[in-house]
């Protein structure tokens, strides 16, 4: 079994961010709640700890509290932040409320050789965000490294294999949070990193021969890397049992059919049965303005292509289906977990996808997975870079992005303008370091231009690169000027429609990513 590094999650943002870090190390690693009890996490067998940052002080009130007794164990543990300060605390050493906040880019000062600042610098920036302290190590610790608002900054056990930083490791802004982190695993927990893309595959595919047996498979492509990925390891553990099914549903963006029905199927030889349905989501489309009701539409008309599709499988191979593959990854599995008290801001995570009341059981191989790890496996696998590093695509495509109805014409200008959008972002080699770029066409707004000697009263359109972690928050791009400046220039000049190109330039929250 793969050693595992269990992070005990206080606060569902960090705890995300922590375990993605530890499987850029090489090494597995899962949330659990923080109730989870010394016998329950013992029984997983993890190969070390890590206590999650959170949101609370551990003197308030509803304080996430957890299970004091891990720490008989021998398990090596690791605190950060807020597991860091109930950590000390349940270890006899003193947490004050200091009244000093220490928040952003702090200096870390590192006192005494230790494992986890082993030939580092002994000055650091790291990244704190704490209101009350550490001020007393408990017994059999050494304070290793302080800071201008945290006397104990970081300590490490002599006894056990316990370490703890009041700093965040996981953000980018901590200049050595890697390298302290891999430290713990490597130097402290003695672990190896043998989380490779290989052998995920290669347990992947058992698990889905096991599941799958000699039962026939379906799997709806939506020219997404997750669909893309999972279908490809579907195919790869059980071949011919597989059918895959792309509904063209006419919302896609230039080239995305082509590049399913020619390059994905060429790298991975699956059964592929193509619908074209773009007159049947037009026509329900038609008159529609409203973005939540633009949704209900293609979620249910997608519903009803894909049963079509399905019964047609059905006849040709005259068998049942049993599975239907789904490219669910582990940050839904999380969110729909910990989903309650977050608002639904919009209803996107059943658009484009298909209810669980389909008679189908679910395949779901990358439920494990953080989509950088999907992309690597989708490369191993021989996917087309196009598809593997393409930027995530709402389900309801570009319907979603023309803020007014969706008509032929807008798609075809919105397409258009995409095109552009994409090719000159690809051209500055830009592509991989954004997360989406959103082209919008707001077809309910005009505005006066010039061209040539005449007067224009055409469309603007909205450019939203962003950038991300993972969609819950973002950023705008500062793409450089020039970029910006062509995109516009080739827009306004071979789009006749759009005589005006703006930016958004709004981080999320409060703005969402999409304009619908
Ligand atoms: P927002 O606009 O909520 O988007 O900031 C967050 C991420 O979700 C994608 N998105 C959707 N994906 N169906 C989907 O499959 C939807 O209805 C939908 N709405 C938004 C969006 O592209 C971004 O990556």
């Amino acid at each position: 079994m793969e050693q595992t590094v269990l992070v005990i999650d206080f606060g569902a943002q960090y705890a995300q961010l922590i375990a993605r870090r530890v499987r850029e190390a090489g090494i597995y690693s899962e949330l659990v709640p923080h109730t989870i009890s010394r016998a329950e996490l013992e029984a997983k067998k993890p190969a070390a700890i890590i206590l999650s940052g959170g949101p609370s002080s551990v003197y308030q009130e509803n304080a996430p509290t957890f299970d004091a007794e891990i720490f008989e164990s021998e398990i090596p543990t690791f605190g950060i932040c807020y597991g860091f300060q109930a950590m000390a605390q349940a270890l006899g050493g003193v947490v004050t409320n200091t009244k000093e906040r220490e928040y952003g880019a702090t200096l870390l000062n590192v006192e005494v050789k230790s494992k986890l600042f082993e030939s580092l610098d002994p000055q650091q920036e790291v990244w704190m965000s704490h209101g009350d302290a550490v001020t007393k190590a408990p017994t059999d610790f050494v304070v290793t490294a302080t800071s201008a608002g945290a006397p104990v900054a970081a300590f490490e056990s002599n006894l056990k294999p316990f370490a703890g930083v009041q700093f965040h490791p996981e953000v980018l802004h901590t200049t050595n949070g890697q390298k302290v982190l891999e430290k713990f695993l490597y130097e402290i927990a003695k672990l190896k990193p043998t989380w490779t893309a290989s052998n995920i595959i290669e347990d992947l595919v058992v698990k889905i021969k096991n599941q799958v047996g000699s039962e026939q498979v379906i799997c709806g492509l939506s020219g997404g890397v997750d669909s893309a990925v999972a279908a490809a390891l579907v195919q790869k553990a059980v071949g011919e049992q597989l059918t895959c099914v792309f509904i063209d549903h006419g919302l896609l963006r230039e080239g995305e059919r082509a590049q399913v029905e020619n390059d994905f199927v060429k790298a991975t030889k699956v059964k592929l049965v193509v619908k074209d349905e773009a007159k049947r989501f037009l026509t329900a489309l038609k008159g529609t303005k409203d973005p939540e009701e633009k949704r209900k539409i293609i979620g249910r008309e997608f519903i009803r292509s894909f049963e079509d599709a399905a019964s047609e499988i059905r006849e040709k191979s005259a068998g049942e289906i049993k599975f239907l593959v789904q490219g669910t990854l582990y940050p839904d599995v999380v969110e729909s977990g910990h989903g309650a008290g977050t608002a639904t801001i919009k209803s996107h995570h059943n658009v484009g996808g298909l209810p669980k009341d389909l008679k189908f059981e679910l395949v779901e191989p990358l439920r494990t997975l953080f989509k950088d790890e999907v992309r690597k496996v989708g490369k191993l696998l021989g996917l087309p870079n196009e598809i593997v590093e393409r930027h995530p695509f709402p389900g309801p495509g570009l319907a979603i992005r023309i803020v007014g109805e969706v008509t032929e014409k807008n798609l075809e200008i919105l397409r258009a303008a995409d095109l552009i959008a994409r090719e000159e972002l690809t051209k500055a080699e830009l592509n991989q370091s954004i997360w989406q770029f959103p082209v919008v066409l707001l077809a309910e707004v005009r505005s006066v231009g010039v061209q040539g000697d005449g007067r224009t009263y055409g469309h603007p359109i909205v450019l939203r690169p962003v950038s991300s972690e993972d969609a819950m928050t973002a950023d705008w791009s500062r793409l450089p000027y020039d970029l910006l400046a062509k995109i516009s220039n080739r827009i306004t000049n071979e789009v006749a429609e759009i005589n005006r190109v703006t930016l958004d330039i709004t981080s999320k929250p409060p703005g969402t990513i999409e304009w619908e």
